[in-house]
């Protein structure tokens, strides 16, 4: 195989910007998102950047408040009033950009080729309403087909999803499904229309272990069967270990650490990694105490220069806290945004 054919081993300098990006099915490069507040405008998410591929799924993963709810807004086009995209980041669709859609565009490709699982399955469902009724209207409103298929859609997506005797269930009201099954007509809602990629915020958080499992083990297989792109955000290493194939770690509204799940857990290159990976519970220390990072991020308005990770960080030396630290390639198909990188070993899990 010659160099210059398109199978080739990609030139490492470049194998990030022009392979991945050109196969992922959403691309997100250089986001960043700001926020009104009393103060004047401020960055709550800068400069991040995530690709899905077909049939794979990214897990973003981070503690409360690091920016993994904004990021996946601002890719729906779903951001409150007070917030808005800043200049110069691109997220791309199938290689179109959504950043500069008109609204109406934007609302024909959200629910057709891109779709979202909200944490809080009342968010998105009605109560007033019958489920196969909303399902059906988010089928009509991106699909010429009379309301009898819509509503025949609907029914066949609850069945998709695993809903017991779905042709009648289409008639219950959110109240009547418990919570394993609301958030299961969520993904169902999601799905009806095969969209390109599924971004699911924490779609197992609120429900007991169990439930959790079957969620996820759901979620595995339709984006399987559907060769969808899937991103899961969550704050839980075990669903990341459990589902995805790669992932970025957001600490304080910066990418810290991306990788390929086992590199990332095997051998992390990011002291945040490190700690995350060590207030996990695995089979063998369950039950016992776990260690936890000391200490808490810090709010937007006080980012500031250097490691946001320093002041919490048992590596830290001068050096990390000042100037601007960029996310650095350190190994194929894996970045750390650490200035020590090179000189510490930090343990993984197997
Ligand atoms: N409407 C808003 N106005 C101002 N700041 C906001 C707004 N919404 C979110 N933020 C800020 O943006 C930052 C990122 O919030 P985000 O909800 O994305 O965190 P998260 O990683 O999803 O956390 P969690 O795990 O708790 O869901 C936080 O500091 C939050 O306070
Ligand atoms: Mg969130």
């Amino acid at each position: 195989m010659s160099a210059s054919s398109p199978e080739a081993a990609p030139d490492a300098a470049t194998d990030h910007i022009l392979g991945h990006a050109l196969e992922n099915v959403l691309d997100v490069r250089g986001l960043t998102v700001e926020f009104a507040t009393e103060a004047g405008w401020i960055t709550v998410v800068e400069d991040v950047s995530f690709g899905v591929r077909r049939g794979e799924t990214l897990a973003i993963v981070g503690e409360s408040g690091s920016g993994k709810s904004v990021t996946s807004l601002a890719c729906m086009g779903l951001l409150p009033p007070a917030g808005r995209v800043g200049p110069g980041g691109s997220v791309s669709l199938n290689g179109v950009e959504l950043l500069s859609q008109r609204r109406r565009t934007l609302e024909d490709i959200r629910g057709d080729r891109i779709a979202m699982i909200f944490q809080e399955p009342m968010t998105s469902l009605d109560p007033a309403f019958r489920v196969g009724d909303q399902i059906a209207e988010v089928v009509r409103r991106h699909r010429r087909v009379s309301r009898r298929a819509a509503r025949a859609r609907a029914a066949e997506v609850l069945d998709l999803v695993g809903i017991p005797r779905a042709r009648e269930r289409v008639r219950d009201y959110p109240h009547e499904f418990s919570g394993g099954m609301r958030q299961r007509v969520m993904i169902a809602m999601a799905l009806s229309c095969e969209p390109d990629v599924v971004i699911a915020d924490e779609p197992t958080t609120a429900l007991d272990v169990t439930i959790q499992a079957q969620v996820l083990d759901l979620l595995r297989s339709l984006r399987d069967e559907l060769g969808m792109g899937l991103v899961v955000i969550t704050h839980d290493l075990g669903v990341v270990a459990d589902i995805a194939d790669r992932v970025m770690v957001m600490y304080a509204g910066q990418a810290v650490e991306t990788g390929l799940v086992d590199d990332l857990f095997g051998a992390p290159r990011h002291p945040y990694t490190e700690g995350l990976l060590r207030s996990m519970p695995t089979a063998e220390v369950r039950g016992t105490r776990l260690a936890s990072i000391p200490g808490q991020p810090p709010p937007p308005s006080r980012f500031g220069d250097g490691c946001r990770f320093a002041p919490r960080c048992p590596y830290a030396i001068d050096e990390c806290r000042s100037g601007a630290l960029v996310l650095r390639r350190v190994a194929n198909d894996h970045e750390a945004r650490c200035v020590r990188t090179d000189e510490i070993v930090l343990g993984g899990v197997s």
